[in-house]
């Protein structure tokens, strides 16, 4: 029943309409509930929907096998519920080049019935992603954080959680804002206090707040007493390539439905309201147009602090400033 609630809320803020067709791509490892949830709310709402099914993939970034590709070509609404992303292949593209809109699921089951797309959601979060479009932006807090990037007019790319036009692509409950800044321009120091994310391999709480050092935009040093700042300084060394210090991106959470605690769920930690992303490495996807390639992405989070855009207030001690 929870899952049908969210189910009928995510239509809605899909626009889906009478007569769209309708494809939930699920597989052999997500919860069959929540196809059949998605599947019966679409349908109410009058959608032509078709359920294809397929065994979960290994790794990710492997194209679907092509008759369930060909299906969701034809759709006008794809929920993509399979286990393993696939976003960055030449069938996401094929499917959203035919005009197709298209939600992954990739957060928790908690998560989806917790934070489904509202339109009060994406009000809110159309308005907060714009306060990011100037050009210096400086976090700072108690802690000791001081930092300033540049933006050099890259794209604030935002997502919200749904998708309502043609060609159209987001991440159910990813409700976050951010930039590529200048790969030079990031100076200052950060102390992370929230999650570490960079996968399964380095995911974690940090109990004890470490320092990141920023030169030209590289991290210089990692510097702070107990584990969690060596297990970031040993990962980055395994990676073993310079470009996992550069700067990847900047910005922001804004989903108030989003907790910081509790199991690993990156969605629920980047889109946590007023808690500020920094990330290091990879960030040349097209949305963010930045130009650095690399094996790792690494996200650090910063809670409780303070951001300025060009001077003006946005976030203070980690809420938005009205
Ligand atoms: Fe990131």
């Amino acid at each position: 029943m929870e899952f049908y609630h969210a189910a009928l809320q995510t239509c809605r803020a899909c626009r889906l309409e009478t007569g769209e067709k309708v494809v939930v791509f699920s597989d052999s490892q997500k919860n069959p509930v929540l196809a059949d949830a998605f599947y019966a709310a679409a349908d109410s709402l009058g959608g032509e929907v078709v359920a294809v099914y397929v065994n979960a993939q290994k790794a990710p970034l492997v194209d679907p096998p092509a008759a369930a590709v060909a299906a969701m070509t034809e759709a006008d609404l794809v929920f993509d519920m399979a286990t393993q992303p696939w976003l960055y292949t030449a069938s996401t593209r094929k499917i959203l080049e035919g005009g197709a809109r298209m939600l992954q699921f990739l957060v928790s089951d908690e998560s989806i019935i917790a934070r489904y797309p509202t339109p009060e959601i994406s009000e809110r979060c159309a308005r907060l992603a714009a306060r990011l479009q100037g050009e210096v932006v400086h976090i700072a807090s108690d802690l000791g954080t001081d930092l300033t990037v540049r933006r050099g007019g890259r794209p604030v790319h935002y997502q919200d959680g749904a998708v309502t036009f043609p060609g159209d692509w987001d991440s159910l409950g990813v409700v976050v804002c951010a930039f590529a800044p200048v790969e030079s321009e990031a100076d200052g120091v950060v102390v992370v206090n929230g999650p570490v994310y960079a996968g399964p391999d380095l995911c974690y709480h940090v109990n004890t707040p470490f320092e990141m050092v920023f030169e030209g935009g590289r991290v210089v040093d990692i510097r702070g007493e107990g584990g969690d700042a060596a297990r970031l300084r040993a990962y980055l060394e395994a990676v073993g390539d310079p470009n996992a210090y550069v700067i990847a991106h900047a910005g922001y959470g804004m989903d108030p439905r989003a907790g910081i605690q509790g199991v690993v769920d990156i969605g629920n930690w980047e889109s946590y309201d007023g808690g500020i992303n920094i990330a290091i490495g990879s960030n040349n996807i097209p949305q963010l147009q930045g130009r650095t390639a690399c094996k790792s992405h690494v996200d650090a989070f910063v809670l409780g602090a303070d951001m300025t855009v060009d001077g003006r207030p946005v976030i203070r001690n980690g809420r938005f400033v009205d």
